[in-house]
């Protein structure tokens, strides 16, 4: 998510902001920029790339001034570019704001605004903020924030500072968190309490719909109907670090908690109106033989989840579910009528990459699933839907992860209605079932201490299995990369069918054996296979809805609610997550940052 940062007062508001600016890196970004007061209006630099970019040119052409603007952007709408960056400025160069936030009804406005004759200069739905306040404003900054608030629809987090007055810095917000800093020398405004930590832990949270007016001498809070506001200010008692990741001490438990509302911002984003919605219209599945899936890791997982609800939802012939560091060189028999889905994160993975690029030298059609706006993957594939995760900083994958489950299960849903397969009833009753997901993972985030006391039991562990079988087996795969890749203990995933093909001879006294149990018609067969671990001396903990098993000295039952099986993954591997986060937490380990992984593999 963008980063935002506004300054008034006696210092020079440069190295503030820049300083500022530097704290919020952590949220994830592609470009920055600032805007300050100038003798001869706004002074402005901004970039795409990191903040040395932005630094750089601000060497180049030093500015300064007590009062300004900056922004570190996660490109939403328009690609990362030094155009798209913010601060954007109204044509008049008199209004000049920085915006965290997703303006849903920007297109509307922009051509409103386009037919009065304003010019934009940008892509982004931000533009559309500063051109309405300018359009807007007729000399009381407060008038203007009241009618550019009335108009807009979706989220933002709003710095404005406005030529006429030099002294005044307006910040107003919906649904994105602000926050007003005051300090013995100024006063500030920022997304997150990292930004102003280094000069002041006296602030403010603002509310939705208040308005917050800062001048030099101090700060005043108004409302919506211009009425003076009384506010209480906090005194924070974070340390820097633990700011950052929000008060959790790990970017992977903040992550693991954001899914419920990145979860339902992704389903929001593909019904309706919505942009990937769009997208997915435009692609006719009725005129493909094939689907192969490809990706890398966790992606991969998905992606085997997903096999399973294509084929029992479009009864398609033909779905491959197949490692992008696989496909790229097994000259797959691929060609203008197959589809293929790649799955990335990053959009960076080199073998993802190369896997894009033999199925279009194949003539194939590629539709990509990424989170990040403007990565390779995102712009050279045919057609590309994205993740509302937002920036996932943890190398362990989760809330990235799980979105890109809930845009499969779209996808799947998608086509199934367009191939006559799926009944318009079926279709909405899967659609209500999905909308009632995010609800579902809050409430396992709500009861996570059972699986945390199991976890510090599990640290001793030498090898951990997990099983399912059908759509359980799939979701175990990602379970065990979850606890191998953080906790460092040997982990594997079998089908539960596969156990006395040969695996079942690993089992000894005190194997940990993850059973995951949501199939309902399979529940004897897995708990069989659970019965055959256990009389070899294994413990083993249940993880799903189907279980009815009596809890005992060998067995253990993480309870999840009750969710259509095809959706069940999204819910099995929050409980997963979370069990591989607390044992690896119990032995101390650097959890965000994994010794031998990368949070995006670009190289082969
Ligand atoms: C998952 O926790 C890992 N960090 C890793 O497997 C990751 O999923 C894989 O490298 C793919 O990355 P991508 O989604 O950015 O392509």
């Amino acid at each position: 998510m963008c980063g935002i940062i506004g300054y008034v007062g006696e210092e020079d508001s440069v190295p503030i902001i820049v300083e500022g600016l530097k704290k919020l890196e952590y949220r994830g970004y592609d470009s920055a920029g600032l805007a300050v007061f100038g003798k001869n209006g706004y002074q402005v630099v901004k970039k795409k790339g990191r903040l040395s970019a932005l630094e750089a040119a601000i060497k180049e052409n030093p500015i300064g001034s007590h009062m300004g603007i900056g922004h570190t952007r996660w490109a939403t709408h328009g690609e990362p570019s030094d155009v798209n960056s913010h601060p954007h400025l109204g044509s008049q160069n008199k209004i000049a704001i920085v915006h965290n936030g997703i303006i849903e009804n920007f297109k509307q406005l922009k051509e409103r605004l386009e037919s009065k004759g304003i010019k934009f200069t940008s892509q982004t739905d931000s533009e559309v903020i500063a051109q309405l306040a300018e359009y807007y404003y007729d000399g009381d900054l407060i008038d203007m924030v009241i009618k550019v608030a009335g108009r807009l629809e979706g989220s933002y987090a709003l710095g404005i500072m406005c030529l006429d007055d030099p002294d005044t810095l307006i910040a107003v917000k919906k649904d994105n968190p602000l926050i007003v800093g005051s300090s013995g020398h100024g006063n500030f405004i920022a997304s997150d309490v990292p930004a102003i930590l280094g000069h002041t832990n006296k602030v403010y949270y603002l509310n939705d719909s208040e308005i917050a007016v800062l001048k030099r001498g101090g700060v005043e809070f108004f409302t919506m109907d211009k009425e003076p506001l009384e506010k209480t200010i906090e005194t924070i008692t974070w340390s820097l670090d633990s700011a950052e990741k929000g008060g959790y001490p790990h970017f992977m438990l903040k992550e693991i908690m954001e899914q419920p509302k990145v979860i339902r911002d992704t389903i929001q984003s593909a019904i309706g109106n919505g942009e990937n919605a769009k997208v997915l219209d435009g692609i006719d599945i009725s005129k493909f033989n094939k689907i192969v899936i490809t990706a890398c890791g966790s992606a991969y997982n998905a992606g085997a989840v997903s096999k399973y609800v294509f084929e029992r939802l479009c009864r398609f012939p033909s779905i491959e579910v197949s490692l992008a560091s696989e496909f790229r060189y097994m000259d797959a028999v691929i060609d203008g009528k197959t589809l293929v889905i790649l799955i990335s994160q990053s959009g960076e993975t080199a073998d993802t990459i190369a896997a894009m690029r033999e199925a279009k030298a194949k003539d194939a059609v590629t539709l990509a699933i990424v989170n990040v706006i403007g990565s390779t993957i995102a712009k050279e594939s045919d057609h590309t839907i994205y993740t509302a995760a937002g920036p996932e900083i943890a190398v362990a994958t989760t809330k990235a992860f799980s979105t890109q489950l809930v845009l499969l299960y779209l996808l799947a849903i998608r086509f199934a209605a367009r191939l006559n397969r799926l009944p318009p009833e079926d279709e909405k009753n899967l659609l209500a079932e999905l909308v009632s997901l995010p609800d579902k993972v809050t409430d396992i985030l709500g009861h996570v201490d059972y699986i945390q006391k199991y976890a510090s039991t599990c640290i001793g562990c030498k090898n951990i299995f997990f099983i399912g079988r059908n759509i359980d087996y799939a979701i175990a795969l990602e379970g065990s990369l979850k606890l191998k890749e953080i906790s460092y203990i040997h982990s594997e995933a079998y089908a539960g069918g596969e156990l006395k093909h040969g695996p079942i001879s690993l089992v000894e006294k005190g194997t940990l054996v993850v059973t995951i149990s949501n199939c309902k018609q399979l529940y004897s067969k897995i708990f069989s296979n659970a019965e055959q671990v256990i009389s070899r001396g294994a413990k083993v903990l249940f993880v799903g809805n189907a279980c009815d098993a009596e809890v005992s000295e060998d067995i253990s039952l993480v309870s999840l609610p009750d969710i259509h099986e095809l959706f069940s993954p999204s819910l099995s591997v929050v409980a997963l997550q979370l069990f591989s986060y607390y044992v690896a937490a119990n032995k101390g380990l650097d959890i965000d940052k994994p010794r031998n992984l990368a949070k995006s593999v670009t190289v082969e």
